[in-house]
């Protein structure tokens, strides 16, 4: 299958070191293939080439500072523009890993739909076309015939979009509930056990939790992000931002945290939405709760539902082999769906 991959940070890194790693077993086992046959970075320009680009010597040039450092070679182009690139690769599928932003979504929403009007199928890790332009996503998708895919962007690799709408299908979804913002989940375990805000965030930066941006992260509206998505693709509903209640968590002491600990409780980053909106805050819980119990950057989420009461899925929220996978494992169900050929 050949690909375009539009962004190079932890995510981007992390899906291209999963098919440098594990090319033979995904050949073997899942009779996949993957060609990437163009980058792109919002600093760093595009690399082209028909017959594909070599994951290690992309991997080796992005860690030496940029793509002047990947190998020449005949047919090589280094001077298509993102847009040129999409347009002109000949590849089935866009992987859409820049980073997220919740203002506008640009300009990877243009990305996304160009791809589609170039008759390509899109899976996102970006969350933000998908939290602010579902529907017109969603009109490009059927329109061209392809496939819009984004279980990256929320709970990382973790099957929180494919347990909903395909396994729990049929079923009536009430409500969604729980911890979608990795880096805050980390933060307040860390400042838990005695670290400072400060270093906790630099941490969690450092382990590639965070967005390229922490605001996002600290004051919610990551997870906000997720609750307009999850309110997309299971309500069926277009929300905004400013219709969602947000609080983060920059406003929590060490004081704070350490009274909730004294009284049996901790504080979690909760966040829920239902079809008539949502909100994202901090809580305090007590220990025993089973929400107590999910630490680090661990996200997890309880689907409500009307044949099957609750059910929890816990894992990953965050990390570039974590979301990596997410892209991967969309690209496995686009194969099952449309066979090799895309
Ligand atoms: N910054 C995000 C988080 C990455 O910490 O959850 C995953 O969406």
């Amino acid at each position: 299958m050949k690909l375009v991959l539009m962004g190079f940070g932890n995510v981007g890194q992390g899906f291209v070191q999963i098919l440098h790693d594990k090319a033979a077993a995904l050949q073997q086992e899942q009779g996949f293939r993957a060609v990437i046959v163009g980058v792109a970075t919002r600093s760093g320009g595009t690399l082209w080439h028909p017959d594909g680009l070599e994951p290690a010597a992309l991997l080796a040039a992005a860690r030496s500072g940029g793509w002047q450092h990947y190998p020449e070679q005949p047919g090589l182009r280094r001077d298509l523009s993102p847009l040129a690139l999409i347009q002109h690769s000949g590849a089935e599928a866009l992987l859409e890993a820049s980073p997220t932003r919740l203002d506008d979504a640009q300009p990877a929403l243009d990305y996304c739909l160009a791809a589609f009007a170039a008759g390509m199928h899109v899976i996102l890790a970006n969350k933000g076309p998908v939290a602010l332009a579902y529907p017109r996503l969603l009109a490009a998708a059927r329109a061209a015939g392809r496939d819009l895919r984004f279980e990256a962007t929320v709970m990382a690799g973790t099957p929180c979009l494919t347990l909903a709408r395909e396994a729990l299908a049929g079923c009536t979804l009430y409500e969604a509930r729980g911890i979608l913002n990795g880096t805050t989940n980390y933060m307040l375990t860390q400042m838990s056990a005695g670290a400072t805000y400060e270093a906790a965030l630099a941490e969690a930066q450092r382990l590639g939790y965070a967005e390229t941006d922490p605001t996002a992260d600290v004051d919610g509206y990551d997870a906000a992000g997720k609750l307009l998505i999850l309110a997309a693709a299971l309500y069926g509903v277009s929300l905004r931002l400013s219709d969602l209640s947000v609080a983060g968590i920059r406003g929590l002491t060490p004081a704070d945290l350490a009274a909730a600990r004294q009284a049996g409780e901790c504080y979690k980053l909760i966040a829920r939405i239902t079809p008539q909106g949502g909100s994202v805050g901090p809580q305090r819980l007590p220990l025993t709760h089973p929400l107590a119990a999910v630490h680090g950057s661990t996200n997890a989420i309880t689907f409500t539902t009307d044949l099957m009461g609750e059910i929890t899925l816990v894992g990953a929220g965050a990390g570039g082999t974590q979301t990596g996978f997410a892209l991967l494992s969309d690209l496995l169900a686009l194969q099952r769906r449309h066979g090799r050929q895309g």
